[in-house]
């Protein structure tokens, strides 16, 4: 690709890359292309006006902004606005079918991530010819070739636009879209919204993206254009000496998306912090959940936060990610966090950069959205999980390879990482996996940190995903509709 390029216009990128659509409700729509490639490809043509921009959704937030400013100035409650948007990404079985050859340059991708999911961790089985089946869901063993996702304020907004989707793709007895499945996610009610099912604040940590956040938050981190857009600077391969990839041109400001089903086990976790509390020594089952996140529910950072809760900082975006690991104490203790909490894996801050080693290629863009009803008074009770609850996880970076692959594999899963501890750190205690084998991890006790907590099972169960590609709106235009 050209080293000399024109600057980002945020009117190329689709929208839920860079700031996110906005959402209460979202469906994420897996479908199949039908064998009528042609007809496929011009009524993409036709969607295409209906894709949400980058551009469109900063002014949807500024809508809302001012909405809010206005109902709050007035002392009423905002009155909700109709918003929907709609964003699509490609398989590389996908791309196969619509007889784009060119390699994008992710092997990841190429591959797919049902060939990818023994080396993610995900429990599964082996026959006899040593090939291994994760234990997904059966509409996820299939080829899927694309991922629409809709978005918007309430369930009747978004499949009122599923159904526009479809009309567009389908009209009488042509068929040129097949429907896999569709993943519908709903953000939780009332005092619980933006947490994830476990309770705890999600989607605090996000790079910002140099000359697009201009204003990044204190703590955070500002990742050049190419670690989330490929074609940009530094669109790297940071698992071979930072090597620029090759990318065919329709690819300059496409993202890859990891999409992962992830069921959450939520009786069970919450059971486990109660047994394994040890209040003798002052670890109440809250502080013990917070050590495993690596924040507390509210938010605030057990880094900074080690003893208590700050609900306030825990949702002040001033003090909620201005933190490093780099406490006097942090990098040889695990006094304030666990070298295994999941925000400690994940983005491992000062454990490595104090070594001189970026974690700028590592970053990742959240999105994704929960799913499943708020718990039973028979799942309270019995501590069994009955009903399916979790988190349609959905990260966007410039590379699979170096973002999710490595940061669930080299990090979540290694027990040996954050390297150059006194003690083996153990497995992400919240995603890290090791098949269908035991997971255990040190220091969730700050007053016996070199003691192993071993974790039951799996909290966080796959049960599909696939890696997709999502296209700037000129590569559609150009490449991928007639
Ligand atoms: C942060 C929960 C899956 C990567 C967080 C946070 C929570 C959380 C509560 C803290 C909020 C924040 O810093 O934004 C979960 C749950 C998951 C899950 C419940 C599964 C059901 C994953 C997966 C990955 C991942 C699969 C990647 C392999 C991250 C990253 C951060 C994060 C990179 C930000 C860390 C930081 O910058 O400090 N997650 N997560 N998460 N998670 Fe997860």
């Amino acid at each position: 690709m050209s080293a000399t390029l024109t600057p980002l216009n945020p009117a190329n990128v689709q929208g839920d890359i860079l700031v996110g659509l906005p959402k209460k409700v979202q469906h994420y729509l897996f479908f199949q292309i039908d064998n009528d490639v042609t007809s496929f490809r011009k009524r993409l043509g036709l969607l295409i006006p209906l894709i949400t921009t980058t551009a469109q959704v900063q002014d949807d937030r500024a809508k809302i902004s001012a909405n809010k400013e206005a109902a709050a100035k007035e002392g009423k409650a905002p009155e909700l606005l109709k918003l929907s948007g709609v964003n699509i990404a490609f398989s590389q079985f996908g791309l196969t079918k619509l007889g784009i050859t060119d390699n994008v340059g992710d092997t990841a991708f190429v591959e797919g991530q049902l060939k990818d999911s023994q080396n993610l961790g995900d429990a599964g089985t082996t026959d006899a010819q040593g090939n291994f089946t994760p234990d997904w869901l059966p509409a996820f063993k299939n080829q899927i070739h694309g991922l629409i996702i809709i978005s918007g304020d309430s369930e009747l907004t978004v499949s009122a636009t599923q159904a526009t989707v479809m009309a567009i793709f389908n009209i009488g007895i042509h068929i040129t879209l097949h429907e896999v499945t569709t993943l519908k996610g709903v953000v939780r009610p009332g005092a619980e919204k933006g947490h994830e099912h476990f309770g705890f604040l999600d989607g605090i940590s996000q790079p910002a993206v140099k000359e697009f956040d201009t204003k990044p938050n204190p703590g955070q981190e500002t990742v050049r254009q190419g670690v989330i857009l490929c074609g940009r600077e530094n669109d790297v391969d940071a698992n071979n000496n930072n090597t620029p990839f090759v990318r065919p041109p329709w690819a300059l400001d496409g993202s890859f998306l990891a999409l992962r089903y992830l069921f959450q086990l939520v009786p069970e976790f919450n059971t486990f912090l109660t047994q394994s509390a040890d209040p003798t020594t002052g670890l109440s089952s809250d502080l013990l959940g917070a050590r495993l996140v690596g924040r507390w529910k509210s938010g605030a950072p057990v880094d900074v936060f080690p003893l208590q809760d700050n609900p306030e900082a825990g949702t002040d975006p001033s003090q909620n990610n201005n933190f490093r690991y780099d406490f006097p104490d942090d990098q040889q203790t695990q006094d304030r966090c666990p070298f295994a909490a999941h925000t400690r894996k994940t983005n491992p801050r000062a454990d490595l950069e104090d070594l001189n080693i970026s974690t700028e290629s590592r970053r990742i863009i959240r999105r994704g959205v929960q799913f499943g009803p708020e718990l039973t008074p028979a799942e309270i009770s019995s501590g069994k999980t009955i009903e399916q609850r979790g988190l349609i996880f959905a990260a966007y970076s410039g590379s699979i390879t170096n973002g999710f692959q490595f940061v669930q594999h080299s990090w979540a899963d290694n027990t040996g990482f954050p390297i150059n501890k006194p003690v083996t750190p153990g497995f992400d205690a919240i995603i890290g996996q090791n098949g269908n084998g035991p997971r255990s991890l040190s220091g969730a006790n700050p007053k016996n940190q070199s003691a192993t907590l071993a974790l039951p099972a799996n909290w966080v169960v796959p049960k599909g995903g696939e890696y997709f590609f999502s296209p700037s709106i000129p590569a559609l235009r150009s490449t991928f509709a007639l």
